[in-house]
């Protein structure tokens, strides 16, 4: 698959999950205090880059599966990742003032709104997918829901923001500690957006086995140019706050291997993630996101 091909299916899922978005945010039985449905929207729609929702409809679509049911589980994984992105800004966390191009939330609707929002779209993601599950009424669309509460929850990705936090100015900076907490806090959501995308196609077990070591590698890529980013990145097409992770004495790629070793170290994971499609079916969109991710700019 060219570098075209790709811009152009990932931007035909982008507009599906983006008008769902749309749609659920009309929704009249929507009947939610209004500050707080502002601040869960003000964040949801501006944008992003849905890499999330569109990995999860691709490998639905990879194995065969029906992209409508796989729709509100795309939107679903969007919610999460938003709320994990309005809580890792907050004062007490990164303490970062734009996101996706605009204030980040808690500079618009004050931290505890922030920070309500944050819930009010975990809440809400778990409703829209499990309701969801039931009217599809498979044990895909079931395993999905328990799949991405585990990926997302307290041993998941929660985990790597802990990690995260826990290890911010520590002596204790090893490529072990690093590689856990990028596993986590980003690894992690990315293997529940394939896998998800499996799971509601019916993969088999084996598979989804590939496509779990896959994802662990993939993520592993995009943290480590998201490290690279925070450094040479523009911050008019990265839409946030950048030069952060050294100040803050984050434990990244960067700060512990400096940019060439950092360079380096995406360049082997990319090859690591492509390793594991052989003997997947139509693996072509899964490589690209890795050619992708190697060059994005945001
Ligand atoms: C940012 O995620 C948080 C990380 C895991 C690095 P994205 O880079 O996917 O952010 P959006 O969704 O495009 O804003
Ligand atoms: C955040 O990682 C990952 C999650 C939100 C789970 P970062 O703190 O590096 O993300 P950015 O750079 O603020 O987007
Ligand atoms: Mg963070
Ligand atoms: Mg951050
Ligand atoms: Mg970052």
């Amino acid at each position: 698959m060219t570098g075209e091909e790709y811009r152009e299916i990932s931007r035909k899922y982008k507009v599906l999950v983006e008008n769902e978005l749309d749609r659920i945010r009309n929704c009249e039985a929507l009947s939610i205090q209004p500050k707080l449905r502002d601040a869960m929207f003000y964040s949801l729609e501006a944008g992003g880059k849905r890499i999330r929702p569109c990995l999860l409809l691709a490998v639905c679509e990879q194995f065969g599966g029906d992209v409508e049911k796989a729709l509100p589980f795309a939107c679903g994984l969007e919610m999460i990742h938003t709320y994990s992105l309005i809580h890792d800004d907050l004062p007490c966390m990164d303490d970062d003032d734009m996101r996706r191009g605009r204030p980040s939330n808690h500079k618009v609707f004050g931290e505890a709104m922030a920070v309500l929002a944050g819930d009010g779209l975990l809440s809400y993601a778990f409703e829209t997918m499990l309701n969801a599950a039931v009217k599809n009424g498979d044990t895909g669309s079931l395993l999905t829901a328990g799949e991405i509460a585990r990926l997302a929850g307290a041993a998941g990705m929660v985990t790597g923001q802990a990690a995260d936090i826990e290890f911010e100015n520590s002596e204790n900076k090893t490529e072990a500690m690093l590689a856990f907490i990028h596993r986590h806090k980003t690894a992690d959501m990315l293997e529940a957006a394939v896998v998800s995308g499996a799971l509601i196609a019916g993969a088999d077990g084996g598979d989804i086995e590939k496509l779990r070591r896959y994802s662990e590698k993939m993520g592993l890529l995009f943290q480590i140019t998201d490290d690279l980013l925070d450094y040479t990145g523009d911050p008019a097409l990265m839409g946030k706050t950048l030069h952060k992770d050294e100040a803050q004495g984050k434990l990244t790629y960067v700060t512990l291997l400096g940019l060439e070793g950092a360079k380096e170290a995406a360049k082997a994971t990319a090859e690591e993630a492509k390793a594991q499609l052989e003997g997947l079916r139509d693996p072509g969109f899964l490589a690209a996101v890795i050619d992708n991710m190697l060059e994005r700019s945001n």
